[in-house]
């Protein structure tokens, strides 16, 4: 059927459930044609919404032509569209933002209601029901078996190059649950496709798309500073026997992420490096141009145009290195612990007694959720924030003296970067965390009033052990919102 007619089925109210995960493997004609249906809908004054829950972040044709025909009245688990957002700040969509490696579980449990429609993109279907999925596994297999009706998006686009890079395997909830037996980011546990039954099959689109992610950009002198910190430090864990050599890394997304890996691909002294991760960028093709990639087990490929063009041309010969997982396997907990993974994530603000907001800015507008960041940083063996040291001109430091909205607790923390260089809070009282937060950490312009708070609290505040001042705490983000500048300077 055409994406017109698939889009017909769809009725207000209905939660949709689909595949993607960041920019890659997302329906990408039935959104679209939905959107479109929605707007006529809503033009003749019929009510007209939705249920939408995706993997994670997904493309523009989903995301954002629903959000932009007003049609997601709730969405869940993590997002990264302009549009969505928007209407998630203005209260207009409903929004619950969870760790991702528990949709699967949520939604197997019966915890989450469970999707009437199922919009899945696939690179091969067959008539016993294989669905072979495409540049990302997401929660598609749980969402396949949950709907009731499913409509796949068969992408022509990949050919059928990418059969054979997934490893679908669905764990049984319990209680008890079973044991995931992977020992090695390369371990394969299940099937290259997902089992449906065919009767549930209620369509099949044909389309001939590219996954819609943006180009890659080089990264700039900031993130190199970072990604130089972030190395010196293994390399210096790894002399002094505290790290042992090859262990798997996880790397967010970002410029910050890519960097890290373009700088491993650079160093000589860098050892070959095997990713267990939710994410993978074009950064991963300079660790192969260099040797230097063992293995990369992922939930996504997002690659840029140039990216997925490049991949599709050497898959043949890259294609060992490769894996895609389910988004409860990538980011199980229990895999991440026994892997003993180095996890590096992006934070919005740290503050100086070891807490990270990875997810609301000003404590209240919602960016885009706290993703896998969770996942990886309460299970892994060694935890790395990374940011710059302020944004927006410098007006915000991401060095604050508490953080607006708690994520990640100075119990899960362990290390700080930004370009200024980094702490290692291992083993340090709040107060020490906090020396050494301001002094590696912050902006120069921001040392001293960090400063200047601190040692207030350690004057004044009830306890010397977390020195802190309620009525100075958010000193920093109440100038900010009322005037524009942490340090309530006047901007011109
Ligand atoms: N206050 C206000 N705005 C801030 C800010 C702060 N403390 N820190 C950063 N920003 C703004 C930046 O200025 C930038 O704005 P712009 O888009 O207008 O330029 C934007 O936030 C993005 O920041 P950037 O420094 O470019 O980093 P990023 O693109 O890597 O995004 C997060 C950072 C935290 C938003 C992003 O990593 C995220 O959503 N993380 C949570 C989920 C996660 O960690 N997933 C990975 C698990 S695999």
């Amino acid at each position: 059927m055409n994406a017109d007619e698939a889009a017909a089925f769809i009725e207000h109210d209905e939660i949709i459930a689909t595949s993607g995960f960041t920019p890659a493997g997302h329906p990408k004609v039935i959104p679209p044609a939905i959107a479109r249906r929605g707007r006529q809908l809503h033009e003749a004054g019929e009510d007209f919404g939705l249920t939408l829950y995706t993997g994670a972040s997904t493309g523009d044709e989903l995301d954002g032509e629903l959000a932009r025909a007003q049609l997601i009245n709730r969405r869940l688990p993590y997002q990264s569209c302009k549009e969505l957002r928007e209407q998630i700040n203005a209260g207009k969509v409903e929004f619950s933002d969870f760790h991702l490696s528990n949709v699967p579980y949520y939604i197997q449990t019966g915890f989450l209601a469970p999707p009437k429609t199922a919009i899945v993109e696939a690179v091969d279907v067959t008539a016993d029901g294989k669905v072979y999925l495409s540049t990302s596994g997401g929660a598609s297999a749980a969402y396949l078996q949950a709907a009731s009706r499913i409509f796949i998006e068969w992408n022509q686009f990949f050919g059928t190059k990418l059969k054979g890079l997934h490893d679908i395997y669905e764990p049984q909830h319990g209680p008890p649950r079973h044991i995931l037996p992977i020992y090695t980011p390369s371990d394969r546990i299940g099937t290259p496709y997902v089992q449906v039954s065919p009767d549930k099959i209620a369509g099949i689109v044909l389309t001939d798309k590219a996954d819609s992610s943006g180009s890659f950009r080089q990264p700039d002198e900031n993130c190199r500073a970072i990604a130089c910190h972030i190395l010196e430090f293994l390399q210096h864990e790894r002399r002094r026997g505290r790290l042992p050599q090859g262990q798997p890394m996880q790397s967010g997304v970002g410029n910050i992420a890519n960097a890290v890996l373009s700088c491993m691909a650079d160093d000589p002294h860098c050892d070959p490096v095997s990713l267990y991760t939710e994410v993978i960028q074009d950064s991963v093709f300079e660790l192969i141009e260099q040797d230097k990639l063992e293995m990369a087990s992922t939930c996504a490929l997002a690659f840029s145009p140039e990216g997925q063009a490049k991949f599709l041309a050497n898959i043949d010969e890259w294609r060992s290195k490769f894996l895609i997982r389910q988004q409860d396997i990538t980011n199980s907990p229990e895999v991440i612990h026994r892997l003993g993974l180095i996890s590096m994530n992006t934070a919005l603000e740290m503050d100086i007694f070891g807490n990270v907001n990875s997810t609301h800015v000003l404590g209240s507008i919602m960016m885009n959720g706290i993703g896998g960041s969770a996942d990886f940083t309460r299970n892994c063996l060694l935890p790395i924030f990374m940011t710059q040291s302020q944004s927006k001109g410098g007006r915000i430091s991401n060095v604050v003296p508490l953080v607006s909205h708690a994520d990640h607790s100075e119990h899960s923390t362990q290390i700080f970067v930004t370009e200024q260089g980094l702490a290692d809070l291992r083993g340090l009282s709040p107060v020490e965390r906090a020396r050494v937060i301001i002094e590696k950490c912050a902006h120069p312009d921001y040392k001293g009033p960090l400063t200047d708070i601190l040692n207030d609290g350690l004057e004044r505040a009830p306890s010397k052990h977390i020195p802190l001042l309620l009525d100075r705490a958010f000193e920093f983000h109440r100038n900010y919102l009322s005037c524009g500048d942490m340090l309530g300077r006047k901007t011109s």
